[in-house]
C-alpha cells in the first residue's frame, strides 16, 4: 500500500541556493531562511545569507565592517581567473578605480556627494515633462497593434533614453548604450563564456573611448547636463582642489548607465505583470488615481529587482548573534527582507493600498542608498498612470507563457511580459 505520510522537507544545506529553479522562484527558500536561519552560512559556498529585515538594516549600519569592496574577494571565491586575452583587451582601455557602489567611506562618500549634485531634484523636475512625452510616444509605437511584448516596447527604452538625456549624450546612440549596458552586466554576472567575456572587453573599451570624446567636448564646451556638471566639479581630497580623471569619471559614468536601466526596466514590467495578475488591484487603481505612488513603492517592494547585493567582513564581528570572519563574503537577500512577515504583514500579497510599502530596502539603506531612488520613483511614477490610461482591457497574450522569470544572483525580473489591450 503506498504510504500517505507528508514527504519531508529537504534540510537548507541540501537546497541549491544558486540553481535557476530556486533563483527562478526564491521564495519558498527565502521563507525557510528567515524561519531557520536569519543569518545562515551555507555549508555548499562558504556564504553567509542574511535574510530577514532587521538583520539586513543592522548589516548596512556598519559599512566600515561590512564593505562594498567586495570584487576580488568574489573573484577569488568563484575561482575566476582572467582570462589572458581578456586582460590585454581590457589593458587598451582605462584602469578604472572604484567610486561608489563598489567603494567604502571616505571615497565613496566623497564621489557621491559630486554625483548628487549633478542629479539634483531641479535636473530631475526639470526632466518631468519630456518623460511623459517619451511614454506617449513609445505607446504610439505600438498601440495599433492591440499587442505587444511590453519590456521590449516600452520599459527597456524609458530608463535608457531618461538617462541618455540627463548625460547630454544623443538618444540616437542608444542602441550602442543598450550593448554596453548589456556587457557590463554580463562581466559582472560571472556567468558569461570566455567568448563572450572577450566581447564585453571589447565593448566596455569602446564605451570608455566614446565617453572620454565626451568628457572633452564637455570640457570645452559645458551643456546642462551630468557629464557637464561631472567635469567641472571639484574633487575636494584631503584639502586638494582637482578635477576628476578619466579613472574616476568613467567609473561613476558607468554606474549611471548601468545601474537604472535594468533594475527600472524590470519595476515598470513586474509592476504591470502583478496588476493584470490582480484585477482588484488594477481596479482600485483605475478608480482611484491617487494610488500610483504607492503601485510603485509596492512593485518595488514585491520584486525587489536589486534581489541580493554583496558585502565583504572587514573585520570579526556578528551579525546577530552568528559570529562572521574577517574576509567572508555576505549576501544581503533584499528580495527576502521585504517578503518579511515581521516587518510587511501578508508580505507576498500584493496590495497597492499597503501602508507601510515604502519602507522597503528595494533601493537598499545607509551609505549606498541608492542614489538614483529619486529619479527611478519619477520616472515609474510618470510611466505607470500613462500606460494604465491609454491601455484598456490588459490581460496576458500567451496565458501562463505571457511572462518567465529570469534567474540571475543578483537582478529579478521578468526576460518579457506578453499583453493584449484595448487602446482606450
Ligand atoms: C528601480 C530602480 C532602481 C533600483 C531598484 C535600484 C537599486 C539600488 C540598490 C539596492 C542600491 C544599493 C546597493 C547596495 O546595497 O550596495 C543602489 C545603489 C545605487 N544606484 Fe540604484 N536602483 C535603481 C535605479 C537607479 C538609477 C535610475 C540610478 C542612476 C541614475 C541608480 C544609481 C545607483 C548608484 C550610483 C548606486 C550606488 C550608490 C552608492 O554606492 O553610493 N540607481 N541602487
Amino acid at each position: 500500500m503506498a504510504s500517505t505520510a507528508p514527504r519531508a522537507e529537504p534540510a537548507l544545506k541540501d537546497i541549491p541556493a544558486f540553481a535557476p529553479d530556486t533563483l527562478a522562484d526564491p521564495y519558498a527558500y527565502y521563507a525557510r531562511l528567515r524561519a531557520e536561519a536569519p543569518v545562515y552560512r551555507d555549508p555548499n559556498t562558504g556564504i553567509v545569507y542574511v535574510s530577514t529585515f532587521e538583520r539586513i538594516v543592522e548589516v548596512n549600519s556598519q559599512p566600515r565592517i561590512f564593505s562594498n569592496k567586495f570584487g576580488e574577494t568574489l573573484r577569488t571565491g568563484a575561482g575566476i581567473v582572467i582570462d589572458p586575452e581578456e586582460a590585454r583587451i581590457m589593458k587598451e582601455g582605462v584602469q578604472i578605480v572604484d567610486t561608489m557602489l563598489t567603494a567604502d567611506p571616505p571615497e565613496q562618500t566623497r564621489y557621491r556627494k559630486l554625483a548628487m549634485k549633478a542629479f539634483t531634484m531641479k535636473r530631475v523636475e526639470g526632466m518631468t515633462p519630456y518623460i511623459a512625452q517619451v511614454c506617449n510616444e513609445l505607446i504610439d509605437g505600438f498601440i495599433s497593434k492591440g499587442a505587444c511584448e511590453f519590456k521590449s516596447a516600452f520599459a527597456a527604452h524609458v530608463p535608457m533614453i531618461v538617462i541618455a538625456d540627463a548625460l547630454g549624450v544623443p538618444r540616437s546612440d542608444m542602441d550602442t548604450f543598450r550593448t554596453w549596458s548589456d556587457a557590463f552586466i554580463d562581466q559582472l554576472g560571472g556567468m558569461a563564456s570566455p567568448e563572450r567575456r572577450r566581447e564585453c572587453a571589447r565593448l566596455i573599451v569602446e564605451f570608455q573611448r566614446y565617453f572620454v570624446d565626451k568628457i572633452e567636448e564637455k570640457r570645452a564646451r559645458p551643456t546642462d547636463d551630468v557629464i557637464s556638471d561631472l567635469v567641472h566639479a571639484d574633487l575636494a581630497e584631503e584639502g586638494d582642489h582637482r578635477k576628476m580623471e578619466y579613472s574616476e569619471l568613467l567609473s561613476i559614468l558607468q554606474q549611471l548607465l548601468v545601474a537604472g536601466n535594468e533594475t527600472t526596466a524590470h519595476t515598470l514590467t513586474a509592476g504591470l505583470m502583478y496588476l493584470i495578475a490582480n484585477p482588484d488591484e488594477m481596479a482600485k487603481l483605475r478608480a482611484d488615481p491617487s494610488l500610483y505612488p504607492n503601485l510603485v513603492e509596492e512593485t518595488l517592494r514585491m520584486l525587489s529587482p536589486t534581489n541580493n547585493m554583496w558585502r565583504v567582513v572587514k573585520a570579526d564581528h556578528q551579525i546577530g548573534d552568528v559570529p562572521v570572519k574577517q574576509g567572508e563574503l555576505v549576501l544581503l537577500r533584499y528580495g527576502s527582507a521585504n517578503r518579511d512577515d515581521a516587518k510587511f504583514a501578508e508580505a507576498d500579497r500584493f496590495d497597492i493600498t499597503r501602508e507601510n510599502a515604502k519602507e522597503h530596502l528595494a533601493f537598499g539603506a545607509g551609505v549606498h542608498h541608492c542614489l538614483g531612488a529619486y529619479l527611478a520613483r519619477k520616472e515609474m511614477q510618470i510611466a505607470f498612470p500613462i500606460v494604465i490610461e491609454r491601455l484598456s482591457n490588459l490581460r496576458f497574450a500567451r496565458g501562463a507563457e505571457s511572462y518567465r522569470f529570469i534567474p540571475n544572483i543578483l537582478m529579478r525580473g521578468l526576460a518579457e511580459l506578453h499583453i493584449a489591450f484595448d487602446p482606450a
